[in-house]
């Protein structure tokens, strides 16, 4: 195989090979041809370039297996890149010779209209195509805005376990598996542990993947999610409100910055992304509530947990998100920290997307009374010694500390004003699917 004598280069990288051959490995995309001229639409995961092979600049061989190319057959291809300003790509390639891989037959997915259940069954090599493609890329960086933005506010990363002894988030959707010959859980949320680590390292931030056992069945519920989770010592709940802010206007304003092509594609409204600038307005549970009343919801009673259709209406009222802060306590979790004079709401916040995607991140700060966490192990039946070392956080140098969780894919189907949360992850487990 004589290609790597040649320049390998990648679509991306094609801009440092101008008027120079270069060798690509690629996959065929598309083609159309007219008589002595064939045009091929190359892909590589890396971008789109399209190939022109000349019949009278080939030879034979090559034409004709140009010619047997089928979409999504693999090849390595070999032309001079040529800048093109009518190319998507800006660039183009003259086509010297090319050696196909595999001839593909059937490839399932066609230019076609598809529904969603087949799509989802072919999740494997949907991921090639450009809307899936770009809603990933995105994907990718908001994941590196998120380690910039941390390591350049002095957090350091902290990796909680997966497999636990306790839940960290209430019992009712934990998966339970066996450990040996005990029972142990998938992690709701790594927070416990990242508590402990806020207490060793001052600012901390996790990022990994949490389960939920939820028999939801909605557009913004995934049973394997994945969760960035700072965690902060000496900072109470205004000063974590302000962080959440901030991060969030950062990862939209990277992606608007680094991911043009990208929403493009996709055909996402930008405007609406350029608004999120902080700081982002807020209201408290007492007034959302009030509000929610006033607009005909009748099945509201202060004490609630919010559902999707109430998060939606209180969300269309702004463009940006929006934190709804101070929720009873007994709607949330048994860690959160009563507002000071006013014992039955606690120091947290929901931040809710605009254009109804829901809450994107809860926080709160934590109780550091080691009475009052004792009251609460009480009260929640906290009786299991797995629970033994979060008490003794309290016990040795308790201080201030609050924190928050960001769902990485209610967040990404909200930058991308994507219709389901199941396109924001590359293989989504839901209620009744777990293939590919
Ligand atoms: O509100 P949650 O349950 O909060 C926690 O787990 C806290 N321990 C976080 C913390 O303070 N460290 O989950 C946090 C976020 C939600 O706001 C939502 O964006 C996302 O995780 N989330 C889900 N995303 C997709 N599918 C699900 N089933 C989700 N459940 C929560
Ligand atoms: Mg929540």
């Amino acid at each position: 195989m004589g290609v790597f004598t040649k320049m390998k280069a990648t679509i991306a990288e094609v801009n440092q090979y101008i008027g120079r051959e270069v060798t690509i490995g690629a996959w065929l995309a598309n083609k159309r041809s007219s008589g002595k001229i064939q045009f091929l639409e190359l892909r590589d995961g890396t971008g789109f370039i399209q190939g022109v092979v000349l019949k009278n600049e080939v030879n034979e061989k090559d034409w004709e297996e140009a010619g047997e190319l089928t979409q999504e057959s693999s090849l390595y291809i070999t032309g001079t890149v040529r800048e093109d300003k009518r190319a998507p790509s800006g660039f183009e390639l003259t086509v010297s010779s090319l050696e196909p891989i595999q001839i593909t037959s059937d490839y399932p997915i066609t230019p076609k209209e598809h529904g969603v259940e087949f799509l989802m069954d072919h999740r494997h090599l949907w991921l090639r195509s450009s809307r899936q493609h770009a809603i990933l890329r995105i994907r990718n960086q908001v994941i590196k805005a998120t380690y910039d933005f941390f390591n350049d506010h002095g957090f350091i990363k902290v990796d909680p376990p997966i497999l636990t002894g306790s839940s960290a988030e209430g019992t009712t959707d934990l998966f339970r598996t066996k450990y040996f010959d005990r029972d142990a859980y998938l992690s709701q949320s790594g927070q416990l542990y990242m508590e402990a680590a806020a207490m060793a390292f001052g600012k901390v931030f996790s990022f990994g993947p949490a389960f939920r056992a939820e028999k939801s069945k909605t557009r913004r519920h995934l049973i394997e999610f994945w969760m960035i989770e700072p965690e902060m010592a000496f900072t109470d709940h205004e000063e974590s409100l302000k962080l959440q802010e901030e991060y969030v206007a950062y990862i939209v304003q990277e992606v608007l910055k680094n991911c043009r092509p990208e929403l493009k594609a996709i055909g996402r409204d930008t405007a609406k992304l350029e608004k999120i600038q902080a700081p982002f307005p807020r209201i408290t549970y007492d007034q959302a509530v009030e509000f929610l009343k006033e607009q005909g919801f009748d099945d509201i009673e202060w004490g609630d947990d919010f559902g999707s259709p109430h998060e939606t209406a209180i969300a269309e009222h702004f463009d940006v998100p929006v934190f709804v802060t101070e929720y009873p306590a007994k709607a949330k979790a048994f860690y959160m920290k009563p507002v000071p004079g006013r014992e039955e709401v606690v120091l947290c916040a929901d931040l809710l997307a605009p254009e109804g995607y829901g809450e994107i991140i809860g926080g709160s700060q934590r109780i550091d009374d080691l009475k009052l966490m004792e009251e609460r192990y009480r009260q929640y039946h906290l009786t299991d010694p797995s629970y033994k070392w979060y008490l003794e956080l309290r016990q040795y140098g308790s201080v201030p500390h609050s924190g928050f969780g960001l769902g990485l894919e209610r967040a990404i189907a909200w930058i991308c004003g994507l219709e389901h949360i199941r396109e924001a992850i590359p293989f989504p487990r839901l209620l009744n699917r777990i293939y590919p």
